[in-house]
C-alpha cells in the first residue's frame, strides 16, 4: 500500500513509518509545515500528489495540560484536523485509521471499559480528542477510531523511560495506587493500524497492551527491571493531585484531570485482528532491553 502519515514526526507517528516501511509498503511522512491538518486545501493537494491508498492520522494536539489554557488549539488540531482528513479520505474513498484516547472516558467505571461505554471526558484535551471522533466519524463512517492510553515508544519522551532513568540517577518517584491505566507501547499501535488498513473493518476499536495497573504497580515493575538506587514510593490521588496541581500552577499551567480508571476492554479489536498483545509487562521489558 501506498500509506500517508499523518504526524509522522511524532513518537507513535516515527513508529508507524518504521513498522511500516518493514512491512514492505510505501509510506508518505506527513509533517508540519509541509502538511498542515489543519488546512484542508493542503490537505487535498497533498492527497491528489501522493495518490495514497490509506491515511494513518498520528497528529494530535498532545499537550493534556496545556489544552487547558489552549482550547482553540487543542480544538482545531484534535477536531478540525481530524475531520478534515476524514472528508480528504472520504472523497477519495481510500482507507483512514484515526488515534484517540482513553481520555474521552469519565474513569468512574472500575472494570475494563467497553467501547460502547459512556464518553464523558473531564479535560479539554479529552472533549477535543471526542470531538475528533465525531469529525470522523460523521465525515467518513468507513473509517477505524483506535481508542488507546498511555503510549511509550523509542521514538518519544515518556513516562517509562523517566522511571528508568530517575531509578539509574537515584531518586525517589511517588506514584499513585488508585489509578488505573494500560501502558501500551508503539509497536503493538503501529502494527494494529497495518492491520486495520487491510480489514474491511470500521468504527471504534480499543487497542492496547493485555493488562491494567495503578502507576505505582507500573512504576515499581520499571523499577525492578533496570539497576540503580533509586526508589519507589506510594501515595494517593488525594495526596498527589494537589502537590500536582501547585507545580502546575507555579508555571503558569492547569493540571487536566484525567481518568481514575482507564483500563481498556480490548476483546472487540483481538477477535478482528486475531492479534493477541504482549502484556503491559512484556512490552515493558522488551521495550527496556532494546
Ligand atoms: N502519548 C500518549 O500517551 C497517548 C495516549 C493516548 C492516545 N494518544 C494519541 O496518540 C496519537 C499520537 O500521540 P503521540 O504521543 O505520538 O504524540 P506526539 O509525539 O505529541 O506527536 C504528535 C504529532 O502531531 C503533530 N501535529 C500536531 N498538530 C498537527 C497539525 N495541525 N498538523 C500536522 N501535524 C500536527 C505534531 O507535529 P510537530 O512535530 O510539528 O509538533 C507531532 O509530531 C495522538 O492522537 C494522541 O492523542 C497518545
Amino acid at each position: 500500500m501506498r500509506i500517508c502519515v499523518a504526524g509522522a514526526r511524532g513518537m507513535l507517528g516515527q513508529q508507524v513509518v518504521e513498522t511500516a516501511t518493514a512491512q514492505g509498503h510505501t509510506v508518505l511522512p506527513w509533517v508540519r509545515p509541509d502538511v498542515d491538518i489543519t488546512n484542508v486545501e493542503s490537505l487535498m493537494e497533498h492527497c491528489a500528489g501522493d495518490k495514497p491508498d490509506a491515511i494513518i492520522n498520528c497528529a494530535a494536539w498532545t499537550d493534556v495540560d496545556g489544552a487547558e489554557t489552549n482550547i482553540d488549539a487543542a480544538f482545531l488540531s484534535n477536531r478540525t484536523g481530524a475531520g478534515n482528513l476524514a472528508k480528504v479520505a472520504a472523497l477519495s474513498g481510500i482507507r483512514l485509521v484515526h488515534i484517540s484516547t482513553d481520555f474521552v472516558y469519565p474513569g468512574d467505571v472500575h472494570r475494563p471499559l467497553l467501547e460502547t461505554d459512556k464518553t464523558d471526558p473531564q479535560s479539554v484535551y479529552g472533549q477535543s480528542k471526542l470531538a475528533g471522533e465525531v469529525a470522523v466519524l460523521e465525515a467518513y463512517p468507513a473509517a477505524v477510531v483506535i481508542r488507546t492510553g498511555y503510549i511509550f515508544g523509542h521514538h518519544g519522551p515518556n513516562l517509562i523511560d523517566k522511571i528508568a532513568n530517575g531509578i539509574k540517577a537515584g531518586y525517589n518517584m511517588p506514584f499513585v495506587t488508585d489509578q488505573w491505566i494500560t501502558p501500551t507501547g508503539t509497536p503493538l499501535l503501529a502494527d494494529a493500524c497495518l492491520h486495520f488498513l487491510a480489514s474491511d473493518t470500521s468504527g471504534i476499536y480499543h487497542v492496547t497492551q493485555g493488562g491494567g495497573c495503578s502507576t505505582f504497580e507500573m512504576a515499581t515493575f520499571i523499577a525492578e527491571q533496570v539497576n540503580g538506587s533509586g526508589t519507589i514510593s506510594s501515595t494517593t490521588l488525594d495526596e498527589w493531585e494537589p502537590v500536582q496541581s501547585a507545580r502546575c500552577q507555579a508555571v503558569g499551567r492547569i493540571l487536566a484531570k484525567r481518568p481514575v480508571y482507564s483500563v481498556l476492554d480490548t476483546q472487540k479489536f483481538r477477535t478482528k485482528l486475531s492479534i493477541e498483545p504482549l502484556s503491559w509487562q512484556d512490552a515493558i521489558r522488551v521495550h527496556i532491553s532494546g
